[in-house]
């Protein structure tokens, strides 16, 4: 008998035959909910949490238990109750005060993806940990001069951080434009799209990844916006919408279109490009925020996430096309659906230049530095997940720099998956890639690695001293070992 793909199993499901059996997963949420009555939703934007007077306090209680998705009672985990978590909105200058309460069986922590905050102490520090049943106190100050963008938040336990934030531990945080600055964007609305993926059973409870999901990185199968399925945008023609659109994807692959629709980039992660620019399509690796300027054209897109190749774990070539994990790279998925219809909306004033960063071609070097990746055959006979031959260990400093310096990174893979490579605190200047220099480099602080290919970066290592990691963002190679440790010194 030939096999279903997950395609054909789902026309099947719409057919009323849903007790098909799909994959090694049996019978899967997404049978159940069949995309349909979900697929009517409007948008929904999580709680957001605003400062004031330069101070923003929240609580984040991270917990196991009912949470909405897919327009459906499930059980998961979250920050207080939803999924995502509230969005947490800033300004350059301010002060955020995190109470992690740990309400889970196990333990976690909080990371601050992207913000350049110090690593010590109660800061963005990825080596405390928080036990079941206590707290603890974040705090961070943001500069004068923090750059304005997307970030997030997330746990950052190692060897736990697929497994929390495939269950839904995430949320956005925005760092607003200084007022004045370059004046606000001029806009009809903004909305947040966190873009993240899960697998349920039929009761609705997470369905754990196969030991071939986690050496690839497990992708779910729910493709979820703000926790509901396929949600449904309304809009005018002409009017401008600006899309922060974030990759918490615990191991896949964005390639984000809209057709039919104007697509302007204003940067990806907190990297600002000087003016928009036009794009048709974004790759968002996870980790990976995008700021898009959206003009709207009458009629119904789709917004999408095209396959990408991200490779195959050694070994692991013979998955057939019933392998959830070789379908979820192969076909396309509707993320949300936008209609555009009504009268015309008057014009808004032209977007105009915005920030320029600082450009490291050609600046003095402290260092360069070659890291490796790689993956082999580990001692237990599982898989190893390595940077230059060995596995994260929270008391060994791999790199050390000083404070105020600039490196040059050459980031080689040696394994036939791509690698997304994200450092804490400081952002990457990417510059070459495959050996080929890059005309416009881009800032971001998750990068790709291209399978048995390399990138070079450069790093201004800024403001902050103390012990920081860089990492595979594909949670489950993290967990596995492929992270290293940063010490910037005076
Ligand atoms: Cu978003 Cu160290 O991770
Ligand atoms: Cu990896």
């Amino acid at each position: 008998m030939q096999p279903i793909s997950r395609r054909r199993a789902l026309q099947l499901g719409g057919l009323g035959l849903a007790s098909i059996a799909i994959g090694t997963g049996g019978l899967t949420w997404r049978t159940l909910s069949g995309n349909t009555a979900a697929a009517q939703q409007a948008l929904v934007e999580p709680a957001t949490l605003t400062s004031t007077e330069g101070l923003l306090t929240v609580r984040l209680e991270a917990t196991e238990g009912p949470v909405r998705i897919a327009g459906r009672q499930a059980s998961a985990l979250s920050y207080n109750g939803g999924l995502p978590g509230p969005t947490l909105r800033l300004r350059p200058g301010d002060r955020l005060r995190v109470r992690l309460v740990n309400r889970l069986a196990q333990a976690t922590n909080l990371h601050v993806h992207g913000l350049h905050v110090s690593p010590e102490r109660n800061g963005d520090n990825p080596f405390v940990t928080v036990e079941p049943g206590s707290t603890f106190d974040y705090d961070y100050q943001l500069a004068h001069d923090h750059p304005s963008g997307m970030f997030w938040y997330h746990p950052h336990h190692h060897g736990m951080v697929a497994d929390q934030i495939f269950g839904g531990l995430y949320g956005a945080i925005i760092v607003d434009e200084p007022e004045g600055e370059f004046g606000p964007i001029p806009i009809t609305r903004e909305r947040i799209l966190v873009i993240s993926d899960i697998s349920l059973n039929a009761a609705g409870n997470i369905r754990p990844p196969s030991a071939m999901a986690r050496m690839r990185g497990r992708e779910g199968d729910l493709v979820l916006v703000n926790g509901q399925s396929a949600p449904t945008l309304e809009a005018k023609p002409g009017e401008r919408e600006r899309w922060r659109i974030l990759n918490a994807c615990t191991a896949r692959y964005l390639r984000v279109r809209l057709d039919g629709q104007r697509l302007r980039l204003l940067g990806i992660d907190s990297g600002r490009l000087a003016e928009p620019r036009d794009v048709e399509e974004i790759l968002l690796i996870p980790g990976n925020r995008a700021d898009l300027l959206v003009t709207t054209a009458q009629g119904t897109s789709r917004l999408q996430a095209l396959p990408y190749a991200r490779g195959q774990a050694m070994g692991m070539g013979g998955m057939g096309p019933n392998d959830p994990q070789a379908d979820s790279t192969s076909e396309s998925t509707t993320l949300a659906n936008l209609h555009v219809a009504g009268n015309k909306a008057t014009p808004l004033p032209p977007v105009t230049a915005r920030t320029h960063q600082p450009d490291l071609r050609g600046k003095l070097l402290a260092a360069r530095r070659e890291l490796t990746l790689a993956m082999g055959m580990g001692m237990g006979g599982g898989m190893s997940f390595t940077i230059d031959g060995k596995e994260f260990a929270a008391d060994r400093v791999d790199q050390t720099t000083r404070i105020g310096t600039i490196e040059e990174w050459t980031i080689t893979n040696t394994s036939p998956m791509d690698h997304p490579i994200h450092l804490h605190i400081w952002p990457m200047q990417v510059i070459e890639e495959g050996g080929k220099p890059i005309k416009q480099p881009t800032w971001q602080d998750v990068v790709n690695v291209p399978a048995r290919s390399n990138l070079k970066v450069r790093i201004l290592f800024d403001d902050f001293t103390g012990r920081s990691v860089y990492h595979c963002h594909i949670l489950d190679h993290e967990d596995q070992g492929m992270m290293g440790v940063i010490d910037v010194r005076r």
